[in-house]
Formats: structure tokens, C-alpha cells, sequence
């Protein structure tokens, strides 16, 4: 008797492999509820007052197409811009492209091994705000469980991190020396991060200590990195 099993099975094809692990691997990515919709296809640069919105968001839809590529070159990104202007929104829409091109280059490059390459894959692409990740080091010094150590490691070493809002936060010197301890390191290591601020580039000096803005401004493609988002609210726009 012919087997019908085999006859009936539906192999599918790489890229619809790829095409379900990044939905999956998306799905899994911790980000806040309010930006799970937030891409670059709802990103309105007509909201924008900058010269040429489009270029910038151009090149943030580059940094993150190319994302395999950029590994291990100065690749961080800093974008500035007054509360409002789509800071987190182009940034989640960055980090969610640059999952999607980790997901689709472990597939071809291990075919068997989708399904758990995903997943990790999801867990090391970070997104925090800059409070939360301080907050975090701060509840391990009453935890049993994790310390300190365990939770600098975690944003040392991730593939891809995102600090969102770096400047809400009180500056004290030891915010500073931890906050250089996790961008030294990654800057070492020439893995990404993207930051976003409210705070005018003096400001952003001020608050973290010349040597981390030393390694921002140095790793942000020696400045050419470094975004502003200008929208329609005039006072909201000092440099
Ligand atoms: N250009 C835009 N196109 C589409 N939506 C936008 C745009 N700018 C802002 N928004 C929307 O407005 C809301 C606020 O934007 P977002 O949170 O990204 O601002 P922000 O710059 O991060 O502000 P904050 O500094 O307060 O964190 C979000 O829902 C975002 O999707
Ligand atoms: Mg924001």
C-alpha cells in the first residue's frame, strides 16, 4: 500500500521558515505593550520638522537591515529629541528590524536548528528603559537570588541593547561608574547599543561623566551616529 503520510507532507520552503520564526521571535520580544504595533511602516515622518526626515529614518532602517553586517564595527546610535517626538517608537521599530535580520541569518545558516535559535535570539535583543535597568541594580543588592554581578552581565553581553530615556534618572557617581562599567565593556566588545534622551548634548555630557560620553560620542560613528528628532512644539527644541 502506498504510504499517503509522506505524499501529504508540505515541506516548507526557507523563507516561510524564516518568515514564521521572526513573527515568533518578535512575539517573544519584551517591549512595552504600547509599541508591540510600532514599526517603521506607522513611523509619519510628516511629523517631523528636521530637513530631511526621510534620510534619517532611512538610515535607521540601514543601521537595522544591516545589522549582521555592522557586527563588530563603531555601531551605536543615539537620538535625541523632546518627550513626544517618536523617540521610542523609531527605536523599537529599529530593534524589532535588527531581530528580524538575526532571525533570518541563524535560519540560513543553521537550517535545523530554527526553533531555538529564535527563542534565544528574542532574550538578547534588550530593550530597557535607563530607570529600570539602574532600579534592577539596585533591588539585587536585597536579593538572594541575583546580584549585582549577574545583572551588569546581562546588559554587558546581550547582542543588541537598547537604553531608552538615559537622563530621567538622578546622576550620582554610582550611576556613573556603572554605567560606564556596561558601555566600556561593550564598547570593547564593538556590540550595539542604541540610546535615546531628552537631554541636549551639555546635558547628556553633565550627566554621565566625561568618559562614558567620551565612548558615546567615539562609538557613535564619531558623532555621525548621533539623531535629533525636531518636531512642531518650537521650545522643546534647544540643542
Ligand atoms: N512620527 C511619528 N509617527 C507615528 N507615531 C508617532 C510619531 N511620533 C510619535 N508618535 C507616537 O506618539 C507616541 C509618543 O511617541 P514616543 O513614545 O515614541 O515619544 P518619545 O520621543 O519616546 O517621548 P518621551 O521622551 O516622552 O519618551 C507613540 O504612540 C508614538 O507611536
Ligand atoms: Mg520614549
Amino acid at each position: 500500500m502506498k504510504d499517503s503520510s509522506k505524499s501529504n507532507l508540505i515541506v516548507p520552503s526557507e523563507d516561510e521558515l524564516i518568515e514564521k520564526a521572526i513573527a515568533n521571535a518578535l512575539e517573544l520580544l519584551d517591549i512595552p505593550y504600547k509599541y508591540k504595533d510600532k514599526d517603521f511602516d506607522n513611523f509619519n515622518i510628516a511629523k517631523l520638522t528636521n530637513k530631511n526626515p526621510d534620510l534619517i529614518i532611512a538610515d535607521f532602517q540601514k543601521y537595522a537591515k544591516n545589522y549582521i553586517k555592522n557586527q563588530r564595527t563603531p555601531n551605536w546610535l543615539v537620538l535625541k529629541g523632546s518627550s513626544g517626538s517618536g523617540k521610542t517608537h523609531l527605536i523599537i521599530a529599529t530593534l524589532k528590524e535588527s531581530l528580524s535580520q538575526a532571525v533570518a541569518h541563524n535560519i540560513r545558516n543553521n537550517p535545523n536548528k530554527h526553533d531555538r535559535a529564535y527563542q534565544n535570539l528574542a532574550r538578547d535583543f534588550i530593550f530597557t528603559t535607563c530607570g529600570n535597568l539602574f532600579q534592577e541594580i539596585k533591588n539585587s543588592y536585597d536579593c538572594d537570588d541575583i546580584n549585582e554581578r549577574d545583572v551588569l552581565e546581562r546588559y554587558k553581553n546581550c547582542r543588541m541593547l537598547v537604553l531608552d530615556d538615559l537622563g530621567t534618572e538622578q546622576t550620582s557617581k554610582w550611576f556613573q561608574e556603572r554605567l560606564f562599567h556596561i558601555l566600556d565593556y561593550r564598547y570593547g566588545e564593538m556590540l550595539p547599543i542604541i540610546i535615546t534622551t531628552n537631554l541636549t548634548t551639555q546635558e547628556l555630557l553633565n550627566h554621565v561623566g566625561e568618559r562614558t560620553f567620551k565612548r558615546i560620542i567615539e562609538n557613535a560613528d564619531k558623532g555621525n551616529n548621533l539623531y535629533k528628532l525636531k518636531t512642531y512644539n518650537p521650545r522643546q527644541n534647544a540643542s
